[in-house]
């Protein structure tokens, strides 16, 4: 009988990826690919800078595209310390959470704050920009790249016990399961592109740019049907541009040269209480 349900959704899946390979190319752009590029594109542009990849987890995703990724000091950050031991390509490893109390490392002082599937595991985005802001230098950058709150398959997630959201995943999605990179907790938190904007806007980040992805239909690909059904919204949501249903966002955005609206604190201390550097 399982062998039957196994292969019932393997069809659907061949079945969607048929369709899929028939979809618009720019319609079908990954979150994770822009990423990827757009990270490495930053720091491919000058030597010697400092990057904090903030829910760094188990790997950098853009150091195979960094021309000389010794050149740079890279630090990554992460709530949980069994993922962090993982990412062993980075300079420094520190355990803590990014929403509590500034960023342990000194104000102003990272050319890079960037972070890959992070914001949508946060309880306080807003609180989490207002770190990366005062993390960054006068005219440092940041980029972010998450889905957003209001995409069919986050809304799913958000009803869905976290457990169950896993054992799906394993079972309907398992080359995704093999990344180890699903399953962790979602609030999706101000994902959206009006409350992000606010949020620049609030800690004086200028310049910004944003790419927005529609494509979430391929979370469907094990039921053909449904996958049309989403694949029909997806393309139509693209096609208005309504980006405050984007299913996935990369943002970037500067801290100004010169310093007009964020209030800087005094000098804090190179690390925060809350947080551990872990041994190499
Ligand atoms: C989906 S993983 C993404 C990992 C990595 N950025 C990537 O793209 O491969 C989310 C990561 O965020 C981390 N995380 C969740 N909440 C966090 C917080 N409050 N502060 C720092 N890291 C957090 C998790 O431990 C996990 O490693």
């Amino acid at each position: 009988m399982m062998r039957l349900v196994s292969r019932f959704f393997a069809f659907n899946r061949r079945l969607s990826f048929a369709l899929e390979e028939r979809l618009p190319a720019g319609f079908r752009h990954h979150l994770h690919t822009l990423y990827k590029y757009q990270v490495a594109d930053l720091l491919n542009r000058r030597p010697h800078q400092i990057v904090i990849d903030v829910g760094g987890g188990k790997e950098c995703p853009f150091l195979p595209f960094v021309d000389d990724p010794g050149g740079h000091v890279l630090v990554a950050l992460d709530i949980a310390e069994g993922e962090l031991r993982q990412n062993t390509r980075v300079d420094l490893r520190v355990v803590a959470d990014a929403t509590l109390s500034g960023l342990p490392l000194r104000d102003g002082s990272a050319d890079l704050v960037v972070s890959r599937s992070l914001a949508e595991h946060l309880r306080d985005t807003r609180a989490y920009f207002a770190n990366c802001a005062r993390a960054l230098r006068p005219g440092g950058t940041m980029v972010h790249a998450f889905p957003c709150r209001f995409a069919p398959f986050a809304l799913v997630n958000r009803v869905l016990p976290t457990p169950l959201v896993r054992r799906l995943i394993a079972y309907l999605l398992p080359e995704w399961a093999a990344e180890g990179n699903y399953g962790f907790v979602a609030y999706y938190d101000q994902c959206y592109y009006s409350a992000i904007k606010d949020m620049l806007r609030a800690n004086g980040l200028t310049n910004d740019r944003f790419v927005f992805t529609y494509y979430q239909s391929m979370y469907f690909t094990p039921f053909f049907p449904l996958f049309c059904v989403m694949v029909s919204y997806d393309l139509l949501l693209w096609a208005l541009g309504i980006r405050n249903l984007a299913s996935g966002m990369l943002v970037i955005a500067e801290r100004p040269a010169v310093d007009a609206v964020l209030p800087l604190r005094p000098a804090a201390p190179a690390e925060s209480p809350a947080a551990t550097e872990l041994a190499r």
